[in-house]
């Protein structure tokens, strides 16, 4: 069948329905109600049409509806989101004022779509930094440089001034931290300090195709307008932690693609330590070629110094840029789940370990029980069906 504007718009339907199924039960049911109900809706699918393909995805539709609703906290949809000071529970109204919403706004709406990109940065990803940072500084002690390749904001960057608390423990030495990160543990708390000292960074930098200025206004709504409707919590935590890069405005994010930047970004960091690159839902962006290349990138930019890939990504992604045997089994195939490792390369070696399975959002996380953990003994219930 031909990809023409019909197929591109049932793609789309079935992307609407995945996400209520994976992303959205058990964490949105407003976001779980609308997407179902967008996917039954041609007119919405079609406004849809009007941005970049590779853009085009449930969250942006719902982000730039978020972004206008933040000046129309009046409208009958507002009622329906508590991060609006909304109180109305989904009901049969829901979605014919998410309709009539967007017709209303059909013109500042189609604009949003067709000029933005998604754009997120989840601080709690922090906590599969930390991980990969013990599992570095088990292996190479002392200093590192730190790098996000797809940083958004920087905000991962700063993960040595938010507060932790992993499995319910007080994990942070930063007691006055105005931001605090918490991430349940399944599978059993492993005894003892669960994350290690963080080591020190000698420098940090971002590196993004299309970086966030946390000091435009416009810039810092639309990051915002991807918290989700019921995500109180989650808002404040970014607000907080976006007024203490701002404040403290030692986040450094420069423009760069991965598959074609990263090597000579990362050769021009001055020192000699190792590098620890870090990724967090940037693979999903690159097809195979690109993820291919990016792990080349890494390669390259190993000849001449250590360099540490730390990821927090779906397994299947991984399986694509990086030799696993625990990828090789049904484990590759949990992609609603990211898988939480480090690859360590220098000029002679290159050395992964799988650390963790997590929630994308690193609401959980299940350590591994061994470095080939192919987290068989995780139940599949855990993952969004
Ligand atoms: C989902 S966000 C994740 C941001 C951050 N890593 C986090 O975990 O919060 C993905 C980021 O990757 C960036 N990105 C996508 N493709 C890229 C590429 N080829 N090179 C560099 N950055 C890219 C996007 O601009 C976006 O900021």
């Amino acid at each position: 069948m031909a990809e023409g504007p019909g197929f591109q718009v049932e793609r789309l339907r079935r992307l609407f329905r995945f996400f209520a199924a994976t992303q959205c039960r058990g964490r949105s049911p407003v976001y779980e109600a609308l997407s179902e109900g967008v996917a039954g809706n041609d007119d919405l699918l079609n406004l849809l049409m009007s941005t970049p393909g590779d853009q085009r995805r449930p969250s942006l539709l719902f982000a730039a509806v978020n972004l206008l609703l933040a000046s129309n906290p009046g409208s009958a949809l507002a009622g329906y989101y508590p991060i609006h000071g909304g109180r109305r529970a989904v009901d049969d109204r829901l979605m014919p004022a998410f309709a009539a919403f967007c017709a209303e706004h059909r013109d500042e709406l189609g604009r949003l779509l067709r000029t933005r990109s998604t754009q997120t940065n989840e601080i709690r990803r922090c906590v599969a930094l930390r991980l990969g940072l013990d599992h570095v500084h088990r292996h190479w002690r002392g200093p590192v440089a730190l790098v996000e390749v797809g940083a958004s904001a920087g905000l991962n960057l700063l993960l040595d001034r938010y507060r932790y608390r992993i499995g319910g423990q007080e994990t942070s030495s930063e007691d006055t931290a105005p931001v605090t990160i918490t991430c349940e543990v399944r599978g059993g708390t492993p005894a003892g300090r669960f994350l290690g000292p963080i080591p020190e960074i000698t420098c940090r930098r971002g590196i993004d195709q299309h970086p966030v200025d946390l000091t435009d206004p416009e810039a810092r709504a639309w990051l915002e307008a991807f918290i989700w409707p019921e995500h109180t919590g989650d808002l404040a935590v970014l607000q907080g932690a976006i007024d203490l890069a701002v404040s403290t405005a030692n986040v450094d994010v420069v423009p760069g693609d991965a598959t074609t930047d990263t090597a000579r970004l990362l050769g021009e960091l001055p020192g000699s330590e190792p590098i620890v690159v870090f990724t967090a839902s940037l693979l999903s962006y690159l097809t195979a070629d690109a993820r291919a290349a990016f792990a080349a990138q890494l390669q390259q930019a190993a000849a001449h110094r250590p360099v540490a890939w730390v990821f927090a990504e779906g397994p299947g992604l991984v399986a694509t840029a990086e030799d696993l045997i625990a990828l090789e089994g049904p484990l590759a195939r949990r992609n609603s789940l990211y898988l939480v490792g480090a690859s360590l390369r220098d000029s002679e070696r290159r050395e992964a370990a799988l650390l963790a399975l997590a929630d994308p959002y690193l609401r959980w996380l299940a350590p591994a029980r061994n470095e080939t953990d192919d987290f068989q003994w995780l139940p599949t219930s855990t993952d969004p069906d």
